[in-house]
């Protein structure tokens, strides 16, 4: 696919799945910009692409604050964005009598709010007949034990991005929303336990996890022409996990 000239940002794409999609949107020759809060972890990603045509962006997406750097990057650019991948997310599974107010806030305001006005305040920047996508979960839909507040964020987003895709169609802009079964990931490693990679594997038709670069291949599906006729749907990408449960 070429994305030659296209301007794409991915919140979240320090590691895992925003980092795979950055370098796919690079190598079809998109100009792209990253962002996440940690700034060491933005430099090992731009270092492992090695492209100028690659931009990071430090900040933290959970709060207003934080978007408005991504604004003002932007804004700065002079440029109006073809792609918007809103990926950052974090997850902490604990059964709900253990749930902190903490652990909750936290999830809902980098996983939810962030996306929510992040949106917002992009909407002047992006270009007419883009692309929005929002990375989901398949535990928007599946029930697991322990993952609650997790879930919740991702059927609040879900709902959020297919609202979106209604208010922005006038725009041609397409909203749609990704969802993702288990990937090996920085952020699976530190969310789940090691042994439950297996169980989790095990729990796909396909009997392995999802490797990064099979969800940034679904988001350059998703951002392209080929898509055109696409919006306000979700895409599973989950190596037949959903299906699998309902055996
Ligand atoms: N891996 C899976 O199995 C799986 C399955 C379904 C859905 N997902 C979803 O996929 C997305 C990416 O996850 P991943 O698995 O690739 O995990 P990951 O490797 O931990 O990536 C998450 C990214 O989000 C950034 N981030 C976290 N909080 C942020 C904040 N408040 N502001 C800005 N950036 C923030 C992280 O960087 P910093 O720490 O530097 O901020 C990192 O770059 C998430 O939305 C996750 O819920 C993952």
């Amino acid at each position: 696919m070429d994305f030659t000239n296209k301007n794409v940002l991915i919140t979240g794409a320090s590691t895992g799945i925003g980092l795979a999609t950055a370098k796919a949107f690079i190598n079809a020759g998109a100009n792209v910009w990253i962002s996440s809060r940690s700034a060491s972890k933005l430099q090992d990603a731009a270092a492992a692409i090695n492209d100028r045509k690659l931009k990071t962006i430090v900040s933290d997406t959970s709060s207003l604050e934080g978007i408005s750097v991504v604004e003002q990057a932007i804004a700065a650019s002079g440029n109006k964005l073809d792609v918007l991948f809103l990926n950052a997310g974090i997850a902490t599974f604990t059964p709900i009598a253990q749930t902190t107010e903490a652990d909750f806030d936290a999830q809902f305001n980098t996983n939810v709010k962030g996306h929510y006005f992040t949106l917002q305040k992009l909407l002047p920047h992006l270009a007419d007949g883009a692309s929005v996508v929002f990375t989901s979960s398949t535990v928007a839909t599946a029930s697991n034990l322990g993952t609650s507040v997790y879930s919740a964020t991702k059927g609040a987003l879900n709902k959020i991005a297919q609202i979106a895709a209604n208010e922005l169609a006038e725009r041609k802009i397409r909203v749609n929303i990704l969802s993702p079964g288990p990937v090996l990931t920085p952020g699976l490693e530190g969310a789940v336990p090691v042994e439950a990679k297996g169980v989790l594997a095990a729990a796909t038709a396909m009997q392995r996890l999802g490797d990064p670069s099979e969800i940034a291949s679904t988001v350059l599906f998703l951002a392209s022409e080929a898509a055109s006729f696409i919006t306000g749907t979700e895409i599973v990408a989950d190596g037949g996990y959903l299906n699998y449960a309902m055996k």
